[in-house]
């Protein structure tokens, strides 16, 4: 199986680790150094088997490589994944922690990360004191803080664009959006979007979490079954990936599938069919690069806070191009996106 995997990856590298007294696998997936060191976060997760845990990272880390390049930071792609069989706390978590960021140390100036699903900026504090190249530490130890709010604020003008393509027009005042999963991206996302006046619904599998949420800025909640088939303008994905599949799409009563999560196709055929189904999909390696815009921009590349407003800002600008180019060629917009991001590496 592991085998299989890798002789059908085109990726570059594979760095694997073990940790005997938590049961935790660890993989470090460098995708792409073509453009620069590899950049990608540090995902905490459990899986069913370590081999699921290994697919996700390289799946991501070639989402990282595609990023990187349509948002034209001079950056590869990788990820890592800490396949843990719970959620660890406290010293154990600490302790996995650095053991990891010993294995992300010993690929060098090859591999930068920071924050991606369950890690925090507090987690970053720690893999930082044993590998030179992480970011989002927390600001009092003079990191560039939660990428978060940033990833939302990119979503928040590619939505915007993509509504502007589907009806003509970009306002969100009489539009319904749905956020499947109010963490630390689809929470300020749908934040942004009440301000601008949108009807929001909220779906989460943390009943406590949406239900304060939904309270505070006016939004409705949607029981988590009940979120894909809902009626709406746009379907913002901002959970795990793989909500958009052959069995989900036919089910989808939105006009645009646009939002943060990472690989929310299963499969690169369902952006055709999402076409199929005059369903416009803003490409979520486009969409969802804010939060690396802000971290790279900010910490590496020197930029303001006008320029990272900018780029974000950008975001919107490339999603238009990529609807125009897939109209013109009569191609599915993952795949139009994909000739972008290749044209802009080149
Ligand atoms: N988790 C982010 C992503 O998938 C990667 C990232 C790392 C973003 C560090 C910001 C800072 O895009």
């Amino acid at each position: 199986m592991l085998e299989d995997l890798i002789r059908g990856w085109d990726g570059e590298e594979i760095v694997v680790g073990f940790d005997e007294p938590s049961g935790t696998w660890m993989f470090v997936c460098i995708h792409s150094t073509r453009l620069g060191p590899a950049g990608g976060g540090t995902r905490m997760k459990s899986y069913a088997q370590p081999s699921d845990a290994l697919q996700d990272a390289m799946n991501l880390s070639e989402a990282m490589t595609l990023k990187m390049a349509a948002a034209g930071i001079p950056f590869g792609g990788g990820k890592a994944v800490v396949a843990v069989p719970r959620p660890p706390e406290g010293d154990e978590r600490r302790r996995i922690l650095l053991r990891y960021a010993d294995l992300a140390a010993s690929l060098g100036e090859t591999f930068h990360t920071g924050p991606d699903v369950n890690t925090s900026t507090a987690d970053m504090d720690v893999i930082a004191e044993r590998h030179a190249h992480v970011y989002c530490r927390s600001e009092e130890n003079c990191g560039s803080g939660d990428p978060g709010p940033y990833t939302a604020r990119g979503v928040f003008h590619g939505i915007r664009a993509s509504v502007n393509h589907a009806f003509g027009s970009d306002r969100l005042d009489d539009r319904v959006v749905l956020v499947q999963g109010v963490g630390d991206v689809g929470r300020p996302l749908a934040e942004e979007l009440a301000t601008a006046g949108a009807r929001v619904l909220l779906s989460d599998i943390d009943d406590e979490r949406v239900g304060v949420l939904a309270a505070r800025i006016g939004a409705e909640v949607v029981p988590p079954g009940d979120a894909i088939g809902l009626e709406c303008d746009v379907y913002a994905p901002c959970a795990l990936g793989g909500t958009v599949n052959a069995e989900t799409i036919p089910e989808l009563r939105c006009r645009v599938v646009a939002g943060s999560a990472n690989n929310q196709l299963a499969e690169p055929e369902d952006s055709d069919r999402l076409r199929d189904a005059e369903i416009l999909y803003a490409p979520d390696f486009v969409i969802n690069a804010g939060g690396v815009l802000y971290a790279w921009g900010t910490e590496s590349l020197g930029w303001d806070a006008d320029t990272v407003e900018t780029r974000l800002t950008g975001i919107g600008d490339t999603l238009a191009e990529i609807y125009t180019r897939a109209d013109a060629d009569g191609l599915g917009t993952h795949a139009a996106a994909e000739d972008l991001a290749r044209s802009r590496s080149s």
